[in-house]
Parts: structure tokens; sequence; C-alpha cells
């Protein structure tokens, strides 16, 4: 008796000549996937890609963890990998995907690769995201943008805006919605938020080169630079703007407070509109979305991944199968389409993509130098120097005292600590740094 027996016994009663028939039992095998999409856009996601593995006679077994940007999943992942008793499939993404393959935990899904042409199919940014060693390690889904200002239409057109291209652009809105009594910007000050707020900022003053100086290789002379002086500014400045900006609400109340028109700006990756779509709001009527001002040129991506853990191989074909369906081009366009993101696949088609998806892809293709890696998505930096950075962003934000020139100097001081050790284990950050391939 294998320790966990996750066959389903399915029993279908079927009706016929108005008699209850009894179906024939069938053994049906299925993955446990561990993930932490909980909010009602991400669970319909969740349950496309449920559908489409169904389709390969595979049930999906759903091991959700609360947690918005997956703080409380990846906890419950380690702990649940050190008990001995990793589930088949997890959601792991960016750099995480390499230091669990590091291990050895991870079932290499080279075959299926190879048979569905993924290293042609894939955008290439993803194609080496997915890979460690020469192996392929993990199924992708889809990107998202991180750098996304959904602003709210009803409001803006009830003012005569525009949606702001500039920052100047930005405060001109900005002042003219607070003289309207309405709120400029909503924001949650939960440190991961706060610090995705904090990136799309730093993309915007530095571009792509300065923002892989700072969070990919982690450099302590990039925290002197005046250009992140310059974007811990404008946070304080946009903490100026937020309707309660000491709000430790989790990502998905930010969301339905945009909704229902208590501010008129939002800051978030484009998971936010399928939340919006699930509360009833229409894109392109009740709000819509651009690149956040500075950021037009660029995409700040995080891309979602599925790995397997081996564990010992029972469940490796079912696992092939989960690969096999997620690159499935109906998988790739119906999961996008349901979770905000953009697929991974180039030849997928743009005619269904609403405008905010159509920009973000266009913004993906144009390639490695117009792409910045998520640094809170774990895209860009191991777990230990992302959660370092963003608690020292959080404490600036929180601390309307503390100088810019103060977090810059214990940036440094940081980057130094990361990469002494970095340097002592024989590693390297950022698997994500094109220079480094
Ligand atoms: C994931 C998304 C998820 C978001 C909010 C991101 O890290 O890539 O799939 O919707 O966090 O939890």
């Amino acid at each position: 008796m294998p320790k966990f027996d996750r066959r389903l016994r399915v029993a279908c009663l079927a009706s016929l000549l108005s008699l209850p028939l009894l179906c024939r039992a069938a053994d049906v095998p299925s993955l446990q996937v561990l993930h932490w999409w909980t909010s009602a856009g991400e669970r319909q996601a969740a349950r496309m890609l449920a559908a489409r593995l169904a389709d390969e006679g595979v049930a999906w077994q759903d091991a959700a963890i609360p947690g918005g940007a997956g703080l409380g999943a990846g906890k419950v992942l380690r702990s649940r990998v050190l008990a001995g008793d990793a589930p088949d499939a997890t959601q792991i993404i960016g750099v995480s995907i390499g230091e669990w393959a590091e291990l050895g935990l991870l079932l290499e899904l080279d075959a299926v690769a190879s048979a569905g042409n993924w290293n042609k199919a894939l955008f290439p940014t993803v194609r080496e995201l997915v890979r460690h060693r020469g192996h392929v390690v993990a199924a992708p889904l889809g990107i998202h943008r991180i750098n996304t200002l959904f602003y709210h239409r009803k409001l803006f057109a009830r003012l005569n805006l525009a949606p702001p291209t500039t920052w100047a652009e930005f405060e001109q809105a900005a002042r003219r919605l607070r003289a309207a009594g309405i709120a400029p910007l909503v924001q949650s000050s939960e440190p991961w938020q706060v610090a995705t707020l904090f990136e799309n900022l730093l993309l915007a003053t530095g571009g792509p080169d300065f923002y892989r100086e700072l969070f990919v290789r982690q450099s302590p002379q990039a925290a002197s630079d005046p250009r992140l002086a310059q974007a811990l500014q404008r946070l304080r400045a946009m903490k100026g703007w937020m309707l309660n900006a000491a709000d430790e609400q989790p990502w998905t109340e930010a969301v339905r407070r945009f909704g229902r028109g208590e501010a008129a700006m939002f800051v978030m990756g484009d998971w936010a509109k399928a939340e919006l779509r699930e509360m009833g709001y229409a894109i392109d009527t009740d709000f819509a979305c651009v690149p956040l001002p500075g950021t037009d040129n660029y995409h700040l991506y995080s891309v979602d991944t599925l790995a397997m853990f081996v564990n010992d191989y029972a469940r490796q074909e079912a696992q092939e199968k989960l690969a096999k369906a997620v690159m499935s081009p109906l998988a790739q366009q119906q999961y996008s389409a349901a979770k905000g993101s953009v697929p991974v696949r180039r030849d997928a088609s743009q005619a269904g993509m609403d405008s905010c998806a159509r920009s973000s892809w266009r913004g993906f293709a144009r390639g490695a130098a117009a792409q910045a890696p998520s640094l809170v998505h774990r895209m860009a930096a191991d777990e230990e120097s992302r959660d370092a950075i963003i608690a020292e962003v959080h404490r600036f934000y929180v601390d309307d005292g503390m100088a810019p020139a103060e977090t810059q100097r214990r940036l440094a001081g940081l980057l130094r600590t990361l990469n002494f050790r970095s340097h002592k284990q024989g590693s390297h950050h950022g698997t994500q740094d094109p220079d480094r391939r």
C-alpha cells in the first residue's frame, strides 16, 4: 500500500431509460497540486488547468495555500518537503526553481519538452527560466506584467482626465482627483505589495540595466546611485496620494476598493484584472490599464510555472501529462484569459486578447533588453535576498522620518553581506541575468 493513495475510485451514476445505472468504476490517477491561487480570478484559472488535465485522464487534487505572492505556500512547501511529504506538482517560480532543482528534487521534463518542441514555442526568457543545468524542470503557464497601472475609467471620464503617461501627468491627475474629493491611489502597506510598487518605481527611474544592477547583480555601488534615491522619494510621494496608506490589506481588498471607485488608480500585477472581472467590472468600460509612467517600453515580468517533485517516480506518467497539458495551445489561451496573464507560447493568437494583454504581449516580445525580472515575484534573486530587500523597502515606507540616504546605506550594507555569502557558497545571483548566460 503506497503511503498516499491518490488514485481515486470514481463511480458514476447515469440515467438510462430513467433507470439509475452504475457505470463502470474506473481508477483515475490524480496529482496533488500545491499553489497560492486563492482569489476568485486565480481559482478560475486553476479550474481551467484542472479541466485540461482531466482531458488527459488525470484528476487535479487541489492544495491551495492562501497568501498573496506565495508567502504561505513557500513555507508550507518547505515544511512538507522536510517531512517527506512533497506534493506531486507545485507552483514554484523564478529563481526558486533552480534552488529546488539543485537539490535534485525536481522531475526532469526533457522528454515532454522535446516532444512538444518547447524550445521553439517558448519566448527565450521563459525557456531559460524553466531550465536548470541543461534540463527542463518546470512547465510554464503564463507571463504576468507587474508594471501595470489600473485606472478607473468612469472617475477619469468624470474629470475629463487622460491616463498619465509621465510623472508630471500623474501628479497633475492626482491633484485634480484629490481636489474633486477622490482618492488618487489605493495600495496596501503589506511588505510584498509595497515592494511591488517600489520595483516599478525603480524600473521607471533607472531602466532595466540599473534595475538588474541592483536586484540581480546586487551591486553595493548601485545602492548609492542617485536613481535609487529618486525611486525612494517617489515611493514616499506615492504614499501621499494613497487612500489609507497604512492599511495592510490583502491585494484582493485593494482591488475591491479600486473597483468600487474608492480610489482612481492602483498599481498591481495584471492578475488584478482577472479579479476585477470576477467582481463584475469590465475592462475598457469600468477600468483600463497602462504601463506605469516611465515604464512604457519595459516589461516587468513574473512567469508562473509548475514543477513536479520526483518523489519515488510513482507519478511520473501523470506528472508528464500535466506538463504536456499546460503547454497545449488551448490550455495556454484559456488559462491566461482567466488569470490575466499572457501565454508563454510565441505562436499564441493575439485575436482574443484584451487591450491590457495585447500591450503586455507586445512589450514582452520586444525581448530581453526591454524585460526586467520582478524581485518580489522571485524572478531576480534567491529567497533570502528577496526577503531582506523587501524588508528594507518596507521599513522606509512605514517610517516617514527615514531619509532615502539612510535606506541606501542600509541596502549597500545588506548587498555587501549577500555578496559575501554567495561568494563563499560559490554561487552567484540571478539566473535571470542575460549577461551570465
Ligand atoms: C503569482 C501570481 C499570483 C500573484 C498574487 C504572483 O507571485 O505569480 O500567479 O496571482 O502572485 O498572489
